[in-house]
């Protein structure tokens, strides 16, 4: 089955990679790629102490979305994120004198956290290295968890770049890589495992990806069992380093231009291991936009009441955004990889996806400055049953109109048919011309 070309720029098509491995690509593999009976083991190994987490159909999201759309609720293993699994694995892989010596990782926080619970829980101590652009929220936890938190660097490659030189060359510890590590990807194949179990006639999954460790994972697992299942990964448009290197054939750095809401999905280049994995198994990827990320946290807040990170609502993301027409009407499983967020940027994300919904919107309109001006304003606002949520005027910048006054509002409305009549009633009642903005200043 043939992917269609995405709208919003994605790469969407059959990604045609042939099957051997590209000279570049295959010069900067340090290990033998991980096989299938790898991710048995992986599962055999880490049973005990890794979730089986739930995957349940959704019937609102099924609604909203045309699919039969199960979610795998990884965000309810213990540190909150499926990367407990590739770091248990890789930790029962060490050898006895690695293990007494710790082991040391750069990462933003769900890689961390999972070494550390999983650390503590065996008895190896870990070390992690955080660039100063971690959530608090994960650094609290890594700290709680007993693992020695060393926070360093404005991004993951100075953090990393500094745990190799301080904590590997420096006092031995052996590092391991969040998400290009053959164990790593083992272990994070076993949620494929699980998927195919709970779900076993599924038509497609939709992966968030990084540093591709996951993807490599559950594609490996399940294009073995079940060829046939459309494996799909989504990565934020602004950091689509999975689609760069499938576009180059190998690994390459894209640069960021902006921090993306999916902190845990902002890694500038995948991991060779993982693309090398991935880069036939996957049969198509979509990029998302933050505004598809920042609605997709909110219809899981809303429709299914649970919180995610911003990577792990961004499998969902790609299907709210309609780059996937494909899949409706088909059987569809969805990873919610990640619950680890700030509590004051989930506050942020939702005004920003209700404005991306259009029900927080806002506008200015200039009214009389004699008494009632602003209290007719107010009032039609009011009768039109929308809510302000901020307002403020000022007149001294209206320089051509000495009787009037300018007033910025946002208010909060049902959705844009509500938007269109409070703006027939303001265009009617108070002459207003000005646009109404939501996300971006994007007219409504
Ligand atoms: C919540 C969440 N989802 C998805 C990913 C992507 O995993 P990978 O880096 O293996 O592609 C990450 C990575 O940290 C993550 O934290």
């Amino acid at each position: 089955m043939a992917i269609a070309s995405g709208s919003s720029g994605g790469l969407l098509q059959k990604n045609g990679q042939t099957k051997e491995i590209p000279p570049a690509l295959k010069q900067v593999l340090e290990f033998p790629l991980p096989t299938f009976e790898d991710v048995s083991l992986a599962m055999y190994r880490t049973r005990n102490r890794i979730r089986n987490t739930e995957c349940t159909l959704s019937d609102a999201l099924s609604e909203l979305t045309g699919c039969e759309l199960y979610l795998k609720k990884e965000y309810k293993q213990r540190t909150g994120s499926f990367k407990e699994r590739g770091a248990r694995n890789a930790l029962l892989l060490l050898s006895a004198e690695q293990r007494e010596r710790g082991v040391v990782a750069a990462s933003a926080g769900n890689h961390a956290l999972g070494l550390a619970w999983h650390g503590r829980d065996i008895g190896i101590p870990v070390t992690v290295v955080m660039p100063a652009s971690a959530p608090l929220t994960k650094v609290t936890k890594c700290k709680a968890l007993g693992a020695r938190v060393i926070q360093h660097g404005d991004d993951i490659g100075e953090a990393k770049a500094y745990a190799d030189e301080v904590y590997v060359k420096g006092e031995g510890l052996r590092y391991v890589n969040g998400f290009d590590h053959p164990h790593i990807i083992a272990g994070q194949g076993t949620i494929g495992l699980e998927m195919l179990e709970q779900v076993p006639d599924m038509d497609a999954v939709i992966v968030p990806v990084g540093g591709a460790g996951l993807i490599a994972g559950i594609a490996l697992a399940i294009k073995t069992l079940q060829p046939n299942v459309l494996v799909i990964g989504a990565e934020p448009k602004l950091c689509a380093s999975f689609c760069a290197a499938l576009a180059a054939g190998h690994p390459v750095r894209v640069d960021m231009q902006s921090p993306t809401l999916a902190d845990g999905l902002a890694v500038p280049c995948v991991g060779p291991h993982s693309f090398a994995v991935a880069r036939t198994l996957v049969d198509g990827m979509v990029q998302v936009s933050e505004r598809d990320i920042g609605l997709s946290v909110l219809r899981l807040v809303e429709h299914e009441k649970l919180v995610q990170e911003g990577a792990g609502a961004a499998g969902l993301a790609a299907l709210l955004s309609g780059q996937l027409p494909e899949l409706r009407g088909k059987k569809v499983v969805i990873p919610l990889c990640g619950g680890n967020i700030d509590t004051t940027v989930l506050g942020r994300v939702i005004e920003r996806g209700l404005a991306a919904d259009g029900r927080l919107v806002r506008f200015s309109a200039i009214v009389s400055d004699r008494p009632g001006g602003i209290a007719g304003l107010c009032k039609i606002v009011a009768e039109e049953g929308a809510s302000i949520k901020d307002i403020v005027h000022e007149r001294a910048w209206l320089v051509d109109a000495v009787a009037h006054v300018q007033v910025f509002m946002v208010v909060e409305t049902t959705g844009r048919d509500h938007v269109e009549r409070l703006r027939d009633r303001l265009e009617q009642e108070m002459n207003f011309k000005g646009p109404i903005t939501s996300w971006g200043q994007v007219s409504l």
